[in-house]
């Protein structure tokens, strides 16, 4: 199954994604994730997205765009893919549609005050890239991920300046993506503020899976 996960900043799509990918048996491909890593490594790539990434600025869309059309070419998305967190403007869509045909948008719903929540107190891990939360997800041991032993950290975009802007710039460039998939008959709402484990019931009823 070829899925789009779309939605505001925290709203909780790489939490589902990583269950999902267990249902589904199919990549999950986070945008934000290939850019962090970037970032750690401190590649070309990464030098050039930092500052904006930071920022909660949007990189740009021919550097995004090029990414993905590169990791979709790859074998191991043949039978599927959740592209978590692209594509997030108008443009990222249409150039996608060139080089994808995506099945379901799986639209993430929650109001501005589940995001804040969320980001409020998310906490990632630098290895494996999992996400809990100071309240709703700790790890069992301060400061260390339960799944690989990695430490535990804040990522600089969860910063108050930076969620303010990643929220406006949700609101200006990628919620119209609501819009234009459900046009298209693909868009699929789901209620994001439950917990996680009534969320992975809804998705699963709402694929009809
Ligand atoms: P990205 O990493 O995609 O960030 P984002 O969209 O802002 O989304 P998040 O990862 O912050 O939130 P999420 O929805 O995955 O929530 P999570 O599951 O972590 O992108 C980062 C940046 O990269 C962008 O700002 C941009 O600069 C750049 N970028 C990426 N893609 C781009 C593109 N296509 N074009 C241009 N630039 C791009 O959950 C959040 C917290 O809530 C966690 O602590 C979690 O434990 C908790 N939680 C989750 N679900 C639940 C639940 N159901 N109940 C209770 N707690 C929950
Ligand atoms: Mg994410």
């Amino acid at each position: 199954m070829k899925l789009i996960f779309l939605g505001p900043p925290g709203a909780g799509k790489g939490t589902l994604a990583v269950r999902a990918v267990d249902i589904l048996k199919v990549q999950q491909i986070s945008t934000g994730s290939i850019f962090r890593a970037a970032i750690a490594e401190e590649t070309p790539l990464g030098l050039k997205v930092k500052s904006i990434i930071d920022a909660g600025k949007l990189v740009d869309d021919e550097t995004t765009i090029a990414l993905v059309k590169e990791r979709l070419a790859k074998d191991d998305v043949k039978n599927g893919y959740i592209l978590d967190g692209f594509p997030r403007t108008i443009p990222q869509a249409e150039a996608l549609a060139t080089f994808s045909t995506v099945e379901k948008v799986i639209n993430f719903d929650i109001p501005d005050e589940g995001v804040l929540e969320r980001l409020g107190g998310r906490q990632v891990c630098r290895k494996c890239g999992f996400n809990f939360h100071a309240i709703f997800n700790k790890p069992s041991k301060e400061g260390n991920c339960d799944h690989c032993g990695g430490e535990v950290y804040i990522r600089d975009d969860d910063k108050p300046e930076a969620v303010q802007k990643r929220l406006e710039v949700y609101r200006a460039q990628t919620a119209p993506l609501i819009d234009f998939y459900r046009a298209k008959g693909l868009l699929i709402d789901i209620d994001a503020r439950p917990m996680v484990d009534e969320i992975v019931v809804n998705f699963k009823k709402a694929l009809g899976i």
